[in-house]
């Protein structure tokens, strides 16, 4: 997909991904991951999710990023939070207590730019790539995190001859074939969320499944 969809999506408010409550997996899984307080979150593609309130309740620095300045503007506005404006590589980032909103391109994103990271949440990020970008997001988004961090990562599978995304089907060996080199993938919870999401059953699908993974950095391996 490229910038403009996601633009023009904001721009009609057609954004039925979006939820009115934290997410439940993140909620039920973060503490797995052993996150300590004060560490620094990174959300890609966080639009105006209420995952950034939920993170910052848990004492995390958060830094999200998001192409279109509407879900910004909307974000800031429903949390009543007045941020202050800043310039990062040329992106304008809203700054406020303990939140970073950078308004850009995640792929333009220098882990420079970013700051050391210690964890990433993502939900409905990687899979609103299609298949042959999600190779480019895995990449940057291990670029970004040139230490290993834990990822707990939410995904939705589906018979993809039934829709085309986003969101995108994307199945335990993708995100094995995506992450395997560089971690654990570990499976923390499966549900079947067909019944939840009707506008995607309007769309054709018979079946559909959302996973956690808590993505577990593997050791390096010791020199000989
Ligand atoms: C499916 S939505 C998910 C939003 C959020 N994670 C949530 O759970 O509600 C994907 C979001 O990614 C944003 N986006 C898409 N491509 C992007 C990119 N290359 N860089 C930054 N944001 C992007 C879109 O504007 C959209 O808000």
């Amino acid at each position: 997909m490229d910038a403009k969809f996601w633009i023009e999506k904001w721009e009609q408010q057609q954004i039925g991904f979006h939820l009115p409550m934290a997410h439940p997996m993140l909620a039920s899984h973060w503490s797995a991951l052993g996150v300590e307080r004060d560490a620094h979150v990174l959300v890609p593609l966080c639009g105006k999710t209420l995952d950034l309130v939920y993170l910052m309740s848990q004492g995390c620095h958060v830094t999200g990023v998001e192409l279109s300045p509407i879900a910004i503007r909307q974000f800031l506005d429903e949390q009543a939070l007045q941020a202050d404006s800043i310039d990062i590589d040329g992106m304008p980032v809203a700054t406020v207590d303990g939140l970073r909103l950078i308004e850009g391109d995640f792929f333009r994103l220098s882990p420079q730019a970013l700051g050391s990271v210690d964890a990433v949440y993502d939900r409905a990020a990687l899979i609103a790539m299609p298949p042959d970008q999600q190779e480019r997001y895995a990449q940057q988004l291990l670029a970004l995190t040139s230490v290993s961090v834990p990822i707990l990562l939410v995904t939705l599978d589906y018979d993809p001859s039934e829709m085309s995304g986003p969101p995108f089907a994307t199945p335990r060996e993708q995100v094995m074939r995506l992450f395997e080199e560089r971690y654990e993938v570990d499976l923390l919870e499966r549900l079947d969320v067909l019944a939840d999401n009707p506008a995607l059953e309007g769309r054709g699908l018979t079946g559909l499944t959302e996973t956690a993974w808590h993505l577990k950095p593997r050791q390096p391996k010791p020199k000989n």
